[in-house]
Formats: C-alpha cells, sequence, structure tokens
C-alpha cells in the first residue's frame, strides 16, 4: 500500500528519496511523489501518476538544487480520489510553505475540508490527505511546527502515519502515527530518515526503531525526539539492529521477486524451525515467558484470524490443531470477524495470521478479541510491525522480506509456524506423547531438503503452464488438508496471471460447480494416496473427466493410478498427510509463475493489488 521515505542531513536528498521509493514499490503504488525543502522560502513538490520512473524523468528535467539535503518522498495506492498527478501526495496548502504525505483515511476530511474553505482555503486535489495540509498551514501561523503538528493532528478523525517539511525548518522533518501503518525512523551520522518500512533504509542504515500509535517524531541531521501526542511527554525509544542484509531485499539474480521467494522456501522453512524444533527430545522451544505460562493448560478454544493467503494458512493450522490438541478451533476471515460481535473471551486463544503484520482488516480483528479478554498469539513475518507489538507473544516467521505481491514463502513459513505452535500446545496439555513429537519433529526436520526436490521440477511445471496458459477458467479442488491448498493455488494463479480461477472442496464439486466442467475448463485436482480421502479424489477426476474435463493432478511419485487418470501431474514427494501442504502448493505456485510470465503479466505488482492492505 502507500508507502513513505524521509531524509535530513548533509547529502543531495533527492537521490535517497527516489532510491528509497523504488526499494517501497512492492507495497503496490499508482502515483508517487516528492517535496524538497527548497531553500527559496518554497517546498517544491514534484509528483507524477504511473510508475517511479515517470518521477525519476520528472525529476530529470525539474530545476532542483544540489543543495537540497531534506525532503519527503510517497507511493500512493489511490482511496479517495482517482490515481492522477494533482492526487498524488506530497499535498501542500493554498501556499507552498508546507507538504505532507499520509498513509491512512482521514474519516472526517468532508467536514473538515467544507470549514476551510469557509475560512477561504482551495483545495487542488480529491483527497482526503490535503485537509491535513490546510490544516497545518493555518497552525503554522500561530505556532512553530513542532507544535503545530500535534494541533492539526488534533482535528483528525481516523488513521494516519504521517510525515511533514515544512519551510520555516527545513532541515526538520516531522513524523507522527495513528494507525495508518507503520513509520520507522532510520539513524545514521549527521543524518537521519523515516519510512514506512526498512527496506526503505537498508541501503543507509540498520539503527531503526518504530513509531507507536499517537506518537510523534521530530527528526533533524542532529538527532531524533520522540514525543507522545496526547500527553506531549518526551519517550524514550528502544533501537534495534537490522537482521536482514541489502541483498536479502534484491532479487539476487532471479528474473522476478516472486521467482526468487518461492525458491528461497527450503531456507525460509528451515529458519523458521532453526533453535526451535529439537527432534531429539520432540520439545519446541520458544522466546518469551508467555510459551510457559499456566494460560496454555487453561484456554478452552482457539480463534484463528487473517486474510488471503493467510487465512488459508489458518484454514491448514486448524486442521492441525484440531487434530494434535483435539479442541475446538475455529478459523474467521478477519474482515467479517471484527463486525459481527464475535464470541471470543478470556479463555479463547487468538492467533493472528499476517505476514505484513499491518493489514488493517487482521489488526482491528485482534484488537476486537484483545477487549473481550482474549489472548493473542502472532504469527507474523515483520517483528516490529503492528500486529506483533500488540500481541502478548509472537512466533515469528523467518521468511526475510516478501517483495513480490502474491505470497509464497510467508504462507510456507506460516504453515511451519503452525506446526511449532501446534508441537508446543499438544507438548505444554500433555496432548501428544513424547514419542509421536519426536516422530513429527523427525519429519518435519526433512521438509526443506523434500521441498528443495520439488523445485528441481521446473522444466515439468514449465511444459504444463505452458499447455495450460490458454484456458480461461479454472478449477482447483482438495479435500482435508488439501482444501486450503486448492484456494490457494486458485488464488496464486488468479493474482498474477488475472485468469479465473476457484478452489473448492472435492465434495462440493456436485453440489454445483461441476455444471461449469467442460473441455474448456481444467481442473486442478490435489489427490495424494497419503491423504485419507485419497479414493473420493479419484472419484472426483472421473467425474471431470466424464464431462470431458482436463485433469492437472498434483500427486504423490510414484502413484501410477493416479498419473493413469490425469492429463498432466506435478509429483511431490510421499509425506504424512498433515505435513504434505508444505509441498504440494509448491509446483501450484510454480505453475501460477510460469503461466502469468507466458502472458506478460507483472508478475510481482500485479494490477490492483497492493503487499500491505492498509486501508479496508
Ligand atoms: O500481510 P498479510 O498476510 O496480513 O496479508 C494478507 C493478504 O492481503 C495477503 O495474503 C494477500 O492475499 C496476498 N496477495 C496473497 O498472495
Amino acid at each position: 500500500m502507500c508507502g513513505i521515505v524521509g531524509y535530513t542531513g548533509f547529502k543531495p536528498a533527492t537521490p535517497i528519496l527516489l532510491n528509497g521509493l523504488v526499494k517501497l514499490e512492492y507495497r503496490g503504488y499508482d502515483s508517487a511523489g516528492l517535496a524538497l525543502a527548497a531553500r527559496n522560502g518554497s517546498v517544491q513538490i514534484i509528483k507524477k501518476v504511473g510508475k517511479i520512473h515517470n518521477l525519476i524523468s520528472t525529476v530529470k528535467h525539474s530545476k532542483i538544487s544540489p543543495n537540497v539535503t531534506s525532503g519527503i518522498g510517497h507511493t500512493r495506492w489511490a482511496t479517495h480520489g482517482q490515481p492522477t498527478d494533482i492526487n498524488a501526495h506530497p499535498h501542500s496548502g493554498c501556499g507552498n510553505n508546507v507538504a505532507v504525505v499520509h498513509n491512512g483515511i482521514i474519516e472526517n476530511y468532508q467536514q473538515l475540508k467544507d470549514q476551510l474553505k469557509a475560512k477561504g482555503h482551495r483545495f487542488k486535489s480529491q483527497t482526503d490527505s490535503e485537509v491535513l495540509a490546510h490544516l497545518l498551514e493555518d497552525e503554522l501561523k500561530k505556532y512553530p511546527v513542532e507544535k503545530a503538528v500535534p494541533q492539526a493532528l488534533a482535528k483528525i478523525e481516523g488513521t494516519y502515519s504521517v510525515v511533514i517539511i515544512d519551510q520555516s525548518k527545513p532541515d526538520t522533518l516531522i513524523g507522527a502515527r495513528s494507525g495508518g501503518g507503520a513509520l520507522v525512523v532510520g539513524l545514521g551520522k549527521g543524518e537521519n530518515f523515516l519510512a514506512s518500512d526498512v527496506s526503505a533504509l537498508l541501503a543507509y542504515t540498520r539503527e531503526v526503531f518504530y513509531l507507536e500509535d499517537h506518537e510523534m517524531v521530530i527528526v533533524t541531521p542532529q538527532g531524533v525526539t520522540v514525543l507522545n501526542l496526547s500527553n506531549g511527554k518526551t519517550v524514550k525509544k528502544q533501537v534495534a539492529e537490522i537482521a536482514w542484509t541489502a541483498e536479502q531485499a534484491e532479487k539476487g539474480g532471479y528474473p522476478h521477486f516472486m521467482l526468487k521467494e518461492i525458491m528461497e522456501q527450503p531456507t525460509a522453512l528451515q529458519d523458521t524451525f532453526t533453535g526451535r524444533l529439537d527432534p531429539s527430545t520432540g520439545k519446541v522451544i520458544l522466546e518469551g515467558a508467555f510459551w510457559s505460562s499456566p494460560y496454555l493448560k487453561q484456554f478452552k478454544k482457539i480463534t484463528l484470524l487473517g486474510m488471503g493467503t493467510s487465512y488459508y494458512a489458518a484454514l491448514v493450522g486448524k486442521f492441525l490443531l484440531e487434530k494434535y490438541l483435539r479442541i475446538q478451533v475455529e478459523v474467521d476471515n478477519a474482515s467479517e470477524f471484527r463486525y459481527r460481535n464475535p464470541i471470543v473471551d478470556k479463555k479463547t486463544l487468538v492467533v493472528v495470521i499476517s505476514q505484513s503484520g499491518e493489514t488493517v482488516d487482521t489488526l482491528t480483528a485482534l484488537r476486537e478479541a484483545k477487549s473481550k479478554g482474549a489472548k493473542i498469539i502472532a504469527i507474523c513475518n515483520v517483528m516490529g510491525s503492528s500486529v506483533t507489538r500488540e500481541s502478548e507473544a509472537v512466533l515469528l516467521t523467518r521468511a526475510g522480506p516478501e517483495i513480490g505481491v502474491a505470497s509464497t514463502k510467508a504462507f510456507t513459513t506460516q504453515l511451519g509456524a503452525f506446526w511449532l505452535l501446534t508441537l508446543h500446545l499438544a507438548g505444554v496439555r500433555r496432548a501428544m506423547k513424547p514419542a509421536e513429537l519426536r516422530k513429527k519433529s523427525h519429519e518435519l526436520a526433512k521438509v526443506p531438503l523434500q521441498m528443495e526436490s520439488v523445485l528441481k521440477q521446473t522444466k515439468a511445471i514449465e511444459k504444463v503452464a505452458k499447455e495450460y496458459s490458454t484456458y480461461f477458467n479454472f478449477l482447483y479442488l482438495g479435500r482435508g488438508f488439501q482444501y486450503p491448498i486448492a484456494l490457494e493455488g486458485a488464488l496464486k494463479l488468479k493474482e498474477i496471471s488475472y485468469i479465473h480461477a476457484e478452489g473448492y472442496p472435492g465434495g462440493e464439486m456436485k453440489h454445483g460447480p461441476i455444471a461449469l466442467i467442460d473441455s474448456k475448463m481444467p481442473v486442478v485436482a490435489i489427490a495424494l494416496k497419503s491423504s485419507s480421502t485419497y479414493e473420493k479424489m479419484l472419484n472426483n477426476i472421473e467425474e471431470v473427466k466424464a464431462r470431458k474435463g482436463k485433469i492437472l493432478a498434483v500427486i504423490e511419485k510414484g502413484d501410477k493410478e493416479a498419473r493413469r487418470k490425469a492429463n498432466s501431474v506435478l509429483e511431490i514427494p510421499a509425506v504424512a498427510e498433515d505435513i504434505s501442504p508444505m509441498l504440494s502448493v509448491l509446483p501450484l505456485q510454480l505453475m501460477a509463475y510460469e503461466i502469468a510470465k507466458l502472458k506478460r503479466r507483472e508478475i510481482d505488482q500485479p494490477r490492483n493489488l497492493a503487499k500491505s492492505v492498509t486501508v479496508e
């Protein structure tokens, strides 16, 4: 979603800001812009609809003093008003003395706009964000920028992550947040940074801290001061060192981030298990007091919450937790949960799943569950994100930065994290015998290598992709542990290739979707011999063939029967049914990728999608 970057220091600001914006491209955006403290009594704003190269070429043709050493930048994902040059951020008021970039939504913007217009303010854009620039313009007539910002923000209802630059103090950037996505402060020597995520900062610094809700930061080249917006008091922040290397955030030689991330899955899963899974004892070692608290023996119900791919990971999580803990597990789409007065209480353990940790539906659902007394565990990939900060305990998926909009390594590491959670809780609650825990840990420890063997089949997958890339509709079928994989496989294909694809439980096919099946409707059937519903899946395959449907089956290596029945197959090694989702999803990710490549789609940034959905 929208991205923010800010710089103040001793170097030319423009290249640093543009480079930061490029690093934030993966979040999804439709326009981009910069505001530079021009030292001639005004703030210079340059903004352009479309990709960042449009902005870069506009910047090249603009007169910018090389002495400009502070500025702010933004990538916008439209919420209020079309993607246009004028609606792009930064926004200024009537004059050009102050500029603002904003992530989030100002809910009372219309009311504020009417009031400001009545006072003589003239608006240029259709955005909610421009209101803040005009409010600031008024406050700056009365107060210095450090005071004008909290005064203006106090008038806003809604969510914001903002950075402001004001001509009266060109070296000072002010950042503030209240919802609206993360804002991270990067610390340098004689220079300091702001950004909506660390990928924009990796080239310059590794020392960072995150702003909490209702905090404001004053950033100058010499230092940073954090204040609580509610009481004006100074807040002491803990500075953290980012472990991710700059190279980790790059494509590493692959044509797309998505392919790189698919191929990184064995390592990512291994990292997620390392130091936590001990096959010799069957024990799971997790950091933090919560993991040994008596509560873990006492809770009565588990609720899993997430969106998109994270929601599908939760569906697999439900199968695992119910199988081994024999406890009631509900899975809910976070956007539904938050609006329906859900039944959760202090005896409910809520597990929130999110790659980014900033998905607004998931975060709001988390808060709803918390307000009802539930204890929250986050399965998350971004430490320091909102979801991790607001949870009792965090099970970090160590997938590293996931840049491609389509989630891949985040998903398989989420499944790995669900295994850690299941085995840990099963140990604590004595739901599994030590021998059984050891056996499962041994099986899990082998998965990274088994993943590698599946990912080596690129040639076979390319061939299948060629064969299937010309169809317009796909049905994905799976049962039990493979039902969520059918959903995830279909989501991958539709997201990046724009081919219509739907996932269904195999048993549902006869209840409607079968009406669609003909020679133009390929069916991707996940039919694994280890599965308790294998025979039922073979029946599904027969039913599809009887209607001239084309079958692409994901099968176990060496399964001659399934191979004979299918038109084409993708193979995975034979593993236990409950472990197989971490493997069966891989050929489906690769096939979606290859088809999207054949169709020349923008794989890493598919149309209309954002990596981190921070507004409803
Ligand atoms: O960051 P999150 O895991 O909370 O994101 C949830 C969904 O927005 C995300 O999984 C989305 O569905 C991806 N595009 C899937 O590939």
